[in-house]
């Protein structure tokens, strides 16, 4: 257990990540490494080595990484700066080797010490699993039989981060968890969700609870219910044939909108210990009410999107894009109603949405207060007023938005729904850092407290896996569609107009 920390300077240590001539190395780990290198928060002698199966040299996978960084930089971030690459650069290796080779780790073994030593390491080393899920457990196992698990020793430290998505469904993830925890002690394991690493995301506990007036009303006396919106408009573009096999409610709902539902409706921890934040996530999770295999078929709203049009381009549909069975029947697009089962929430539902190809990105938690009484201005002929919402948008335009009635200037009594609106750009001067940044920095100083501990990765699936259970035993072809760049199929907001709710966004 550790205390929240931001800016601790690790000790100095090794990377090694699996899976390094990945998209997810080149695309985010290796720049928001670099970031860190350039902003001074790793230590002089820190060392990544990139672990593959295919053939490279150390010269040749730093200058693959360099057009790949050029890349990422020019489109998200600006110039590289040259001299800052070249001395990262130095501090990058390759080592060769397959995920099911015992003798492979032996000599990765070996070069990790050899690193190390020649680089006043002290043995300090973070693996990091950036490889297909498939090759999880043939990794952990073959780091446990090489002696490279460093078990029960804090000096030095060993520590190994986790990719999702961490199993595919309730049985395969405690599979996976007892063969890490076969290898590596809990406080070794830090499981990744990049949603928690998003200021916004970890914003949510600052509102809550560093601001009293809003704790008071969070509750089921004031909140009449609460949506929260994961939407993205890009399609699924080359990652047809992981997606097609997981579909929207293992790839967001199982971790990123899980996490979300959690940070909005935990109950203040008794301090910001990584346990204690977690041991709340946890209460939650297992107060959400079951949506049982037979229920799942029709309360639960999944959706395929077909061809259209989104910002004036044309989206093939789905089943046309690569590695995409051409009669699957995966969702790209989910919506449910769930209540948390205790005192705080009882009787207020949530109601949850994710897709993909929808008109634009935009993920926000919105909370939907309740009516005033209808007394005064809440009656005819002025009424009904619109009940006040608090938007937290988490991305883009990160910010958070209040909306409240306010009095039209004039003679008459008229009445205007206003917005309070504060933006990180403009308060902050900036928009929020990369979350890889922080959960990187994090995971080297060995603060868990934004990574799933294993009764949570446990407790999600246990909700989510007869959800996914019920719609795969759901034999009547009853896979909505809706057309690229609109806002899913029309039963996913009739679920909010069958409870006389208004659906944002829609
Ligand atoms: C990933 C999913 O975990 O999150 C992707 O696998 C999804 O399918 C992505 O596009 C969304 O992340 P973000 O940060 O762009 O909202």
């Amino acid at each position: 257990m550790t205390e929240s920390t931001t800016l601790r300077l690790p000790e100095p240590f090794v990377m090694v990540v699996f899976g390094a001539s990945g998209d997810l190395t080149r695309r985010k780990l290796l720049p928001a490494i670099f970031q860190l290198w350039c902003r001074n928060h790793l230590p002089e002698s820190a060392a990544v080595i990139g672990y593959a199966r295919s053939d490279r040299t150390d010269e040749s996978f730093r200058a693959e990484l360099c057009d790949s960084m050029r890349d990422e930089f020019s489109c998200h971030q600006g110039l590289i700066d040259d001299e800052a690459w070249q001395a990262f650069a130095s501090r990058i290796f390759y080592q060769r080797g397959g995920y099911d080779s015992p003798d492979d780790f032996e000599a990765l073994g070996r070069r990790i010490e050899t690193l190390g030593a020649g680089r006043n390491v002290p043995g300090n080393c973070m693996y990091y699993l950036a490889t297909p899920p498939e090759a999880f457990a043939d990794i952990i196992e073959n780091i446990g039989q090489a002696s490279l698990a460093g078990r029960g020793q804090t000096d030095p430290w060993t520590r190994i981060v986790i990719e999702k998505p961490f199993g595919t469904d309730l049985q395969s993830a405690c599979e996976l968890n007892r063969i890490t925890r076969s290898v590596f002690d809990e406080d070794q394991i830090f499981r990744i969700d990049h949603y928690l690493g998003k200021e916004t995301v970890q914003n949510i506990m600052v509102l809550r609870f560093a601001n009293s007036i809003f704790e008071h009303a969070w509750n089921h006396d004031y909140i009449d219910h609460i949506q929260i919106t994961a939407a993205e408009s890009l399609g699924v573009g080359s990652r047809g044939g992981y997606y097609d096999r997981s579909g929207a409610l293992r790839d967001m709902v199982q971790n990123h909108l899980m996490h979300l539902l959690c940070l909005v409706s935990m109950e203040p921890p008794s301090t910001l210990t990584s346990d204690a934040v977690r041991d709340e996530k946890v209460k939650v999770l297992k107060a959400l009410r079951t949506i049982p295999p037979l229920c799942a078929a029709n309360g639960v709203v999944r959706a395929q999107y077909t061809a259209g049009s989104i910002g004036g381009h044309d989206v093939p549909g789905y089943r046309q894009a690569d590695n995409v069975s051409a009669d699957s029947r995966t969702e790209t697009f989910v919506a449910f109603k769930v209540y948390v089962d205790n005192w705080r929430w009882s009787g207020v539902p949530f109601y949850l949405r994710t897709g993909k190809c929808l008109p634009r990105r935009c993920t926000e938690i919105s909370i939907h207060f309740k009516d005033v009484p209808q007394v005064l201005f809440n009656r005819p002929p002025a009424g009904p007023l619109r009940p006040n919402v608090l938007t937290i948008r988490l991305q883009p335009d990160e910010g958070i938005a209040l909306e409240f009635q306010a009095k039209v200037p004039g003679p008459a009594m008229n009445i205007k729904p206003l917005e309070m609106d504060f933006g990180y750009q403009e308060s902050f001067g900036q928009a929020p850092p990369d979350a890889y940044q922080r959960l990187l920095l994090d995971a080297a100083v060995g603060d868990a407290t934004l990574f799933t501990r294993s009764d949570e990765v446990e407790a999600a699936w246990q909700f989510v896996s007869p959800i996914i259970e019920g719609c795969s035993q759901d034999s009547s072809d009853n896979m909505r569609k809706y057309t690229a760049g609109t806002w899913g199929p029309k039963e996913a907001d009739e679920l909010l107009d069958a409870d006389g709710k208004e659906r944002r966004l829609r």
